[in-house]
C-alpha cells in the first residue's frame, strides 16, 4: 500500500472483481482510466518501481489457440506485480477430454484467483465467467479481443497524446482485433472507419452497440468497403491477418478476396502525414501490410506489442489486487 501512495497509482476501483469479456460491458471512464493506469505502469516499470499489488495471488492462463504476446505478457506481467501466471494448454486439461465448463469453472475457482482464457468461442468464455467465482480475462476468443484494444490505445495516446477525436482507419477482416478497436475507440471518442471486402463486415450487433458508446462520447463509426475512404486523413492505420488463427482453411480464398486490401504506400498516402502504423501480430509482410509500410518510419508495431504488458497489468491490477 505504501509503494502505491508513494507513485499515486489510481487503479480503477469500480473494475475490482469483475471479468473482462468485452470492452461493451466497461463503461468509458473505466477504458479511459485504464489506459492512463498503464501508462503509469509503464513509466514506473521502466524505473524498476512496479508495485506488488497482487503478491500471493496466481492468474490460470488457458490457451486453446497459440500465443507468443498474449502467453508472455500475461505471464511477465504477473511477475512484475508480484504474483504468479500459470499457462495450462486446453488439451491438457479435462476439458479437452470433455468435462464441462460448470465442473472446470468451479474447481479452478478453488485454486486460482484469476483466470486469463484464448479461446475458439465467446459463448465458451461466457459460460466459463459465468461459473467462475474468480475474475475471468478474455485472452481473444472468435468475436473480441479486448487486450488488444487496450494496448492499442495506451500505444495511440503516449504517441499523439490525446485520443478523442482522432481518426483510426482499420483495413482487413471484420474480426475479433476490429470488433474490439471499433468499441474501444467509441470509448475514447476517437473516430474509426473500418474497410473490409464485402462478406467479411465486422458484426452489425457489435457495431450498434458501439455506435451507442461513440454517440456519446462525440465520435463516429464509418463502415465501408473501401480502404481510401477509410484511410483518408487517418491519424492511425491498422491492419491484422486476414486469416486468422482456425480459419486456415480459407487462407487461398481469402488471398483471393482480400487482394486490394493491402496496407501499402500508395494507401497511406491517404493518411495524414504522421499517420501511426499499428498492427497487432502476428503479421504476414506483402499480404495484409506491405514491408516498407510495416517496417517503415510510421510503424509503432513493437512499442504496440510491449504496451500489451503494461495494458494488462492495468486490468489485473485493478480486478484482482
Ligand atoms: N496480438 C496477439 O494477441 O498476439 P499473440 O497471438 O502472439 O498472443
Ligand atoms: N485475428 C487474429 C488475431 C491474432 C492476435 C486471430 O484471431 O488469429
Amino acid at each position: 500500500m505504501k509503494l502505491l501512495e508513494e507513485v499515486q497509482l489510481k487503479l480503477v476501483s469500480s473494475l475490482k472483481g469483475k471479468d473482462l469479456l468485452t470492452l461493451l460491458d466497461y463503461t468509458s471512464e473505466e477504458v479511459q482510466q485504464l489506459v492512463a493506469l498503464s501508462s503509469q505502469l509503464k513509466i514506473i516499470t521502466k524505473e524498476g518501481k512496479c508495485p506488488k499489488l497482487l503478491e500471493g495471488k496466481t492468474l490460470g492462463m488457458i490457451f486453446e489457440k497459440h500465443s507468443t504476446r498474449t502467453r508472455i505478457s500475461f505471464e511477465v506481467g504477473m511477475e512484475q506485480l508480484g504474483g504468479k501466471g500459470m499457462f495450462m494448454h486446453a488439451r491438457d486439461l479435462q476439458i479437452g477430454r470433455g468435462e464441462s465448463i460448470y465442473d472446470t469453472a468451479h474447481v479452478l475457482s478453488g485454486y486460482l484467483d484469476g483466470i486469463m482464457i484464448r479461446a475458439n468461442s465467446h459463448a465458451m468464455v461466457k459460460e466459463l465467467a459465468e461459473h467462475a467465482t474468480i475474475p475471468v480475462i478474455n485472452g481473444l476468443t472468435d468475436i473480441y479481443h479486448p487486450c488488444q484494444a487496450l494496448a492499442d490505445l495506451e500505444t495511440i495516446f503516449e504517441n499523439k497524446g490525446e485520443l478523442q477525436g482522432l481518426k483510426i482507419a482499420y483495413v482487413g477482416d471484420g474480426n475479433n482485433v476490429a470488433h474490439s478497436l471499433v468499441v474501444a475507440s467509441a470509448h475514447v471518442g476517437m473516430h474509426v472507419a473500418v474497410a473490409t471486402p464485402v462478406g467479411y463486415e465486422c458484426d452489425a450487433e457489435v457495431i450498434a452497440k458501439a455506435q451507442k458508446i461513440a454517440e456519446k462520447n462525440g465520435s463516429t463509426i464509418t463502415i465501408t468497403n473501401d480502404p481510401v475512404t477509410a484511410v483518408q486523413d487517418a491519424d492511425v492505420v491498422y491492419a491484422d491477418v486476414w486469416t486468422s488463427m482456425g480459419q486456415e482453411e480459407e487462407a487461398a480464398k481469402r488471398l483471393q478476396d482480400f487482394a486490394g486490401y493491402q496496407i501499402n504506400d500508395e494507401l497511406v498516402a491517404h493518411a495524414k502525414s504522421d499517420y501511426m502504423f499499428l498492427h497487432c501480430l502476428p503479421a504476414h509482410r506483402e499480404e495484409e501490410v506491405a514491408t516498407s509500410v510495416i517496417d517503415g518510419p510510421n510503424s509503432y508495431i513493437f512499442e504496440q506489442a510491449e504496451n500489451r504488458l503494461h495494458a494488462q497489468k492495468a486490468v489485473l491490477a485493478s480486478i484482482m489486487a
